[in-house]
């Protein structure tokens, strides 16, 4: 089984999001499987030189995109034996980060042209063309309009994974009819059209052979109105061949035991867990006692992530008997709530606004409670984390998030979490103060971290998934 993994991130090459994330991990384990795995991303500039000086050169191409003829190189790099190809076009390319410029839609329109065309000149002809969100949404279309018919390709299927319904790749018609060489009637009624412009995403949902996401709850969501971005109806139509699969997360890379961030390694030992716990307070500034939970937010600072419930309730939160380290960046009001409250309460809030992974590696060891209260949650990697460093995780029930989380019910002594359904901020107070409360009870907080230590959130299961979906769709 041939695999060609197109994707805008990967870790460690570039990363904005949990996209890069999967995109680095879940290759591993589907190559662990058997499956011939390669990925093919952009050749950004910030990508590290420790990686751009190993890549060799293997393609020269011209890839014409209408009226245009651009230069096309495709260079390689094996990391931790998977094949990683790299789309050079320094026009489109070698800028800061990877979005957010005024032409975008011709620069994911040269990248989706450009895997298509790539893919001979490589000689990678794959079985299954897996494409992640939007900037790879029209691959499917391209497969489907001009490259079906030929007969080395004919065998190809196409699976479209949606990480996050809200971003789509909506441009003007005029833009994809000049990039992709596309006629009239792949853009109204049941095809590209959205919005009155034309959708790189919708058009990876519509041609595709199949539709995953990343959580099965994520997969009802977008079915609805209210996450389905105005695509609902149409995923309700596609129902039939879309489904969630959970992520994983890389275990070798994310183990307590090995992780060289920290300073005393543990697996199952809360004794030396807490140690992390105390180191963490020190270097943040926080008062030095263990017997006082911490609860940690290591996140985008974006609406999505649920803060304005934070902004809400600061004021009762900072009452609690608890400690609290944010670390992240995003929108300015956020990171400003965030500093005000570190100012106001530096005995109970640190605020790193900044990114680090070094010290996000210490507060998943050093918290005992991670705070995710996201308004939606395709699948969420931070709670997955935050459990394998034995942080219990606190979230709204929503997408992986309530796939990944079994709330705990003090009767059962069931559960590996503490959740709240609604999108409320008192809901979420009450949530937290429950949590707070229990931290003092050795035997509910044992039982919990016992009950997080059986649960597995490797790649292992879901890669299976998906090395299942591919033998699906190519016997079909
Ligand atoms: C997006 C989603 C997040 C998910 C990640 C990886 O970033 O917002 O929930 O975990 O993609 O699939």
């Amino acid at each position: 089984m041939k695999v060609l993994f197109a994707a805008s991130e990967a870790v460690p090459f570039a990363k904005t999001g949990g996209l890069a994330d999967v995109i680095g991990s879940l290759p591993k384990e589907l190559a662990k499987q058997g499956l011939d795995v390669r990925v093919i991303l952009p050749k950004y500039e910030d990508i590290p030189a420790q990686w751009t000086e190993r890549m060799e050169t293997v393609a020269v191409l011209t890839v014409r995109m209408g009226w245009r003829q651009q230069y096309c190189g495709i260079l390689k790099l094996e990391h931790e034996g998977i094949p990683f190809y790299f789309v050079d076009n320094e026009y489109y390319f070698r800028r800061k980060g990877c979005y957010g410029y005024g032409d975008d839609a011709e620069r994911f329109a040269f990248y989706c042209l450009a895997v298509m065309d790539a893919m001979q000149h490589i000689d990678f002809i794959p079985d299954v063309i897996h494409c992640h969100d939007w900037q790879a949404g029209m691959i499917p279309v391209l497969y489907r309009a001009h490259f079906s018919y030929q007969p080395r390709y004919a065998h190809i299927k196409t699976v479209m994974t949606v990480h996050n319904l809200k971003y789509q790749g909506v441009f003007g018609k005029e833009q994809f009819k000049d990039y992709f060489a596309l006629g009239d009637e792949h853009f109204t009624g049941y095809a590209l059209e959205q919005y009155g412009g034309a959708s790189f995403m919708k058009g990876g949902l519509l041609y595709s052979d199949y539709i995953t996401t990343v959580s099965p709850s994520y997969a009802d969501e977008i079915q609805t109105p209210f996450y389905g971005e105005y695509l609902d109806s149409l995923l309700r139509s596609q129902s039939f061949r879309l489904k969630g699969i959970v992520n994983g997360i890389d275990y070798d890379e994310l183990d307590p035991m090995t992780d060289p961030h920290l300073e005393v390694h543990y697996r199952d030992s809360v004794e030396d867990k807490r140690k992390n716990k105390l180191k963490l307070q020190e270097r943040l500034g926080l008062p030095v006692r263990e017997d006082v939970p911490m609860i940690a937010l290591v996140t985008r600072l974006v609406e999505q992530k649920g803060l304005s419930l934070i902004d809400r309730v600061i004021e009762e939160l900072m009452q609690l008997n608890a400690q609290w380290v944010v670390l992240g960046t995003g929108e300015q009001r956020y990171e400003q709530m965030f500093r005000w409250a570190a100012e106001r309460y530096p005995d109970k809030m640190a605020a790193c606004i900044t990114f680090d992974e070094g010290l996000a590696r210490q507060i998943y060891a050093g918290s005992d409670l991670f705070l995710m209260p996201s308004q939606f949650e395709p699948c969420g990697i931070g709670q997955l984390i935050a459990m394998r460093y034995l942080s219990v995780p606190l979230v709204r029930e929503t997408g992986g998030l309530k796939d990944t989380v079994q709330p705990y019910n003090e009767f059962t002594g069931e559960g590996t979490g503490f959740s709240f359904a609604h999108y409320n901020a008192h809901d979420m107070l009450y949530t937290v103060q429950r949590a707070v409360s229990y931290y003092n009870q050795e035997e509910v907080w044992t039982n919990l971290l016992n009950n997080i230590k059986e649960k597995d959130f490797s790649w292992h299961r879901s890669a299976q998934l998906y090395a299942e979906l591919y033998e699906q769709l190519a016997q079909g």
